[in-house]
């Protein structure tokens, strides 16, 4: 008998104990994310056929369950079809045209655009033998819009919105032990709101695994009250049963600190709730000493949820959540953590130069410290509920938020939005205020928005009493709405008299929801129509509207309001004003689509942040301006200022609060300098100095750690010989990249209609007039015959029953050019018992990966018409009813990718860079005609 060593015993109890730990934690709940490698094509909202017919069957998906057809059937050939990782929004991608939507940017894309509404996207994931018995399900955080998804082809059902995170459960249709097909329609073709949106699925999708007793989806509520030092914590859990267990389980709760440790514990004992019900169940915690969230210091909880059933852990679920507290007051207006916080507030979308609305995570995080740089502490999510990274950001580094639902109304379509809303977000520290809805002009005046603001308000109470509610209101502030809402939204003072209304309602809290919109263009001085430019001095746009600057002030000065949100933090695409065509993007933004700053971010700094600050504007490159009076701005917090021109005094003046400087100057080249005093001792001084002409390019990354980050955000700036930045330099630029992949370009220039993504084409060429004649032999020929006679229609009347031994298919596809760069793949779908394939006479072999792709090159191609015919021996019919395949498959051409390039606007160009997985590094380079070429070092593994 053979003995086992001691060694052998140790190692066989290490394998025990790995096994168990492995079913340990298979058994909790599994959360996969699987943005990688979908397939991608457009369909087409009207012509079925270019939508591969798609809902045509006789039995279609719903007359029968499981008959999802064209690609939403499991066996639809993809393989032609375009390969993309998530996030993903096709809008983006399309190029600019003046037929399209004047909201949503002018991209060739939905509405007007039939063949650019319709997204198909398709992905195969394995499902092992072992996950029988668990509850699987698909999880989405946001797909534009309308989407259907099916999965094995069955139809799981529709979802309107394109902001709502929503989930299918999957574990009946699933195919354990192999594979399965996720299939998403995607229609674009309707706007849900007057600004950008982007489409297709543009947030992240899991797979989610769970057991059948089980934290329902959004299933955690924390609620606090604080005592002295102490948070007393109410966990409420919502536990779902989708099995037949009877009986008793454990909720055990734990609160976690930022560091990890364990600060307070409870378990509750529990009966399971019957088959495909809920319960709740809440228990009480208590955190000693607890440390606060605020907007300095954001510290965050995590609750941790395990359910126990029989001595195993079966599920694991965490909350992230702060301990904080909030207060409006009619007379005082915000409160967080009893202190006095005036806003200073931002409106939002949600899209960002060269990626769109599919923004990798890191983006959030780097638009919201933008915003806090700014001094900004507050964001509204304009006008719809944003994606889950961005309120994770907000809660981690220390933003308020208003959430936003999108469309007023009492029904289904209106407060199941609300609802999802409120259940996935109210964990949230940063949610400090729920918005119902934005200028519904329709109702907002009178007794039908009264009626629905009242309900939504009731409904918003019922799941979360902790926060109130506002709505953002701009027609008159006297009826309707803002005679019932809580906390009143006041959209522009040019919309009403604010103290009036204040004065009729003294017991409704309010805030500025938007204020601004005022125009300007990056590094622009003088507003120049015919170029679409607008001059970043802050200035009145419009008689009923009102500056930044004289915003800020009403708002400062008035202790009852509780603060203000600038339209907009950023530009955005969509909403050109004052101008349409060619301008693409909004002016409306502190920043541009970039976050590169205009110069009213430095008047924000100056008075909402705490750093002492100096900024003039403009620029002093005014070549050709010489001894012409150009306005001298400075932006301070100091006490007074001293400008010089070439180190000759311009005069001291006196900074006035919440206020900004001027002089007049009369331009020449050379050192414009200011000085900032405070209690009359010099602290701060600021230049602007006339450069030469650009020589070298500068490439700065935004990232601070190299190594952790997956995406990096790069500036790219010109400088002259001694290294000064030119402002006005509009060189263009070529990038290349190695490690790594550029996910968008832009440079904040509202009306530049370049590209903002350049990535290689796939076209899908259809092979038409489709043609055969029968052959008296099964032997597959060496070449085709050239004969005219007898050619027929393919497989028309063809009578299975007496097939010829062969038959030879013709077809034609045309080519828009034959460059030797692309690549030309046949997909052929079985029509034979086997078969040969010849492209223009020539025989071509069967590729060495898939005996069904065919590679025809070059030499064989031609630009415009191509022929090609297939020899083959028929397939036959075992059942009467079999439907036999008659379609031959696809040609797929491939356009390599341009180079990545893009202008400078006034000085600034911005790369957005996602590192390969594997790459132990990734650099990238840039060149430009006169300039010395540059690379950065982006991402290095260490
Ligand atoms: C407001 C509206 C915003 C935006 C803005 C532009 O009326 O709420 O979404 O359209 O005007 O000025």
């Amino acid at each position: 008998m053979k003995t086992i060593s001691s060694k052998g015993i140790l190692f066989y109890f290490i394998f025990l104990i790995s096994c168990y730990a492995s079913a340990q934690s298979k058994s909790e709940r599994e959360l996969t994310l699987i943005d990688k490698d979908w397939r991608f094509s457009f369909g087409h909202l009207y012509d079925t056929q270019k939508d591969f017919g798609h809902a045509t069957g006789y039995f279609s998906y719903l007359t029968k369950t499981g008959f999802g057809d064209g690609p939403a059937a499991t066996g639809f050939d993809d393989r032609a079809w375009r390969k993309l990782d998530l996030p993903h929004d096709w809008a983006v991608e399309q190029s600019f045209s003046e037929k399209a939507s004047y909201s949503h940017g002018f991209k060739t894309a939905g509405k007007n655009f039939p063949e650019k509404s319709i997204g198909w996207y398709r992905k195969k994931i394995s499902i092992p033998e072992s996950d029988k018995g668990k509850i699987i399900s698909l999880k989405f955080d946001g797909v534009f819009r309308n989407s259907k998804v099916f999965f094995n082809g069955y139809f799981l059902g529709t979802e309107e919105s394109g902001y709502n995170g929503f989930e299918y459960d999957v574990t009946a249709y699933a195919n354990y032990g192999g594979e399965n097909t996720i299939v998403v329609r995607v229609d674009a073709s309707m706007e849900e709101g007057w600004f950008y949106e982007g489409a297709g699925i543009y947030r992240h999708v899991y797979l989610q695994k769970t057991n059948p007793l089980h934290v329902a989806t959004n299933g955690t509520y924390v609620t606090l009250e604080i005592k002295e030092n102490n948070a007393e914590i109410s966990a409420v859990v919502t536990i779902e049963n989708k099995g037949n267990y009877k009986g008793q389980f454990e909720i055990l709760q734990s609160i976690q600190d930022a560091s990890g440790k364990e600060v307070a514990v409870k378990t509750e004992n529990a009966t399971a709730p019957e088959f495909y019900k809920s319960s709740t169940y809440t228990s009480k915690l208590k955190v000693q000493n607890a440390l606060l969230w605020d907007i300095e210091t954001p510290n965050l909880y995590r609750l941790i949820t395990q359910i126990k059933q029989e001595g195993k852990i079966i599920d694991r679920y965490e909350t992230p959540f702060g301990i904080r507290t909030i207060r409006f007051d009619a007379e005082k207006g915000f409160f967080l953590n009893g202190k006095p916080v005036k806003l200073k507030g931002t409106n939002n979308h949600q899209d960002h130069a060269g990626i769109g609305t599919a923004l990798p995570d890191e983006l959030q995080y780097y638009r919201i410290k933008k915003l806090k740089e700014m001094g900004s502490n507050a964001y509204r999510c304009s006008h719809h509920p944003p994606t889950p990274e961005l309120l994770k950001a907000c809660d981690e580094l220390g933003m308020l938020v208003i959430d936003e639902t999108r469309l007023m109304g009492i029904n289904d379509y209106h407060l199941n939005d609300l609802k999802r809303m409120i259940e996935r977000d109210r964990n949230h520290p940063s949610i400090f205020c729920w918005s119902v809805g934005n200028e519904e002009w329709n109702i907002e005046g009178g007794i039908v928005g009264e009626r629905i603001t009242n309900v939504m308000q009731g409904f918003t109470k019922s799941m979360d009493t902790t926060r109130p509610v506002t709505v953002g209101i701009s027609s008159g502030f006297k009826s309707g709405i803002s005679s019932v809402v809580e906390i009143m939204g006041y959209n522009y003072l040019g919309n009403g008299d604010i103290d009036a209304h204040r004065n009729q309602f003294k017991n409704q809290p309010g805030m500025g929801t938007e204020e601004g919109s005022t125009f300007a263009t990056r590094g622009v001085y003088f507003t120049d129509d015919a170029k679409h430019y607008q001059s970043a001095y802050d200035k009145k746009p419009r008689p009923t509207f009102y500056s930044i600057e004289e915003g800020w002030k009403f708002y400062a000065e008035r202790p009852y309001l509780a603060g203000m949100f600038i339209w907009t933090g950023f530009d955005y695409r969509g909403e050109p004003t004052p101008y349409g065509w060619p301008s693409v993007t909004s002016y409306f933004g502190m920043m541009d689509v970039c976050g590169f700053p205009k110069d009213n971010v430095f008047y924000l700094k100056s008075w909402w942040g705490n750093a002492p600050l100096l900024h003039i504007m403009p620029h002093w490159n005014w070549s050709g301006k010489e001894g012409k009076e150009i306005a001298v701005w400075v932006h301070s917090n100091c006490d007074e200022v001293e400008l010089f021109l070439n180190k000759k005094s311009l005069g001291k003046k006196k900074m006035e609060v919440n206020s900004h400087l001027e002089w007049k100057v009369n331009y020449e080249p050379g050192t414009l300098e200011a000085v900032g005093y405070k209690n009359g001792k010099k602290i701060l001084t600021e230049v602007q100095k006339t450069t030469e002409a650009a020589e070298n390019i500068k490439l700065t990354l935004d990232k601070e750690n190299v190594a952790n980050a997956n995406v990096a955000v790069v500036t790219v700036e010109v400088t002259d010989k001694k290294g000064l930045q030119v402002p006005t330099a509009n060189n263009e630029l070529t990038f290349a990249i190695k490690g790594g992949k550029i996910l968008g370009v832009g440079n904040g220039n509202p009306t530049s209609l370049e590209k903002d993504q350049f990535f290689e084409e796939t076209e899908l060429v259809a092979i038409t007039n489709f043609e055969e004649k029968k052959l008296a032999s099964a032997e597959l020929p060496n070449q085709t015959s050239d004969s005219e006679n007898n050619w027929k229609e393919a497989f028309k009347d063809r009578d299975y029953k007496n097939q010829a031994p062969a038959y030879v298919y013709r077809g034609k596809f045309d080519l828009k050019n034959n460059s030797k760069t692309n690549t030309v793949n046949f997909f052929y779908k079985k029509i034979g018992v086997n078969a040969v394939v010849f492209v223009n006479g020539n025989k071509i072999a069967p590729s060495a990966e898939d005996p069904e792709k065919y590679v025809f090159n070059a030499a064989v191609l031609k630009q415009g018409a191509n022929t090609i015919q297939i020899i083959a021996p028929p397939l036959q019919k075992v059942k009467e009813w079999d439907v036999m395949n008659t379609d031959p498959g696809i040609i797929q051409v491939i356009t390599p990718s341009e180079p990545w390039k893009r202008k400078l606007f006034n000085g600034y160009a911005q790369i957005i860079i996602q590192k390969d997985e594997n790459a132990v590094e990734a650099v990238l380079s840039a060149s430009a005609k006169g300039l010395k070429p540059q690379s950065i070092l982006v991402f290095k593994k260490q």
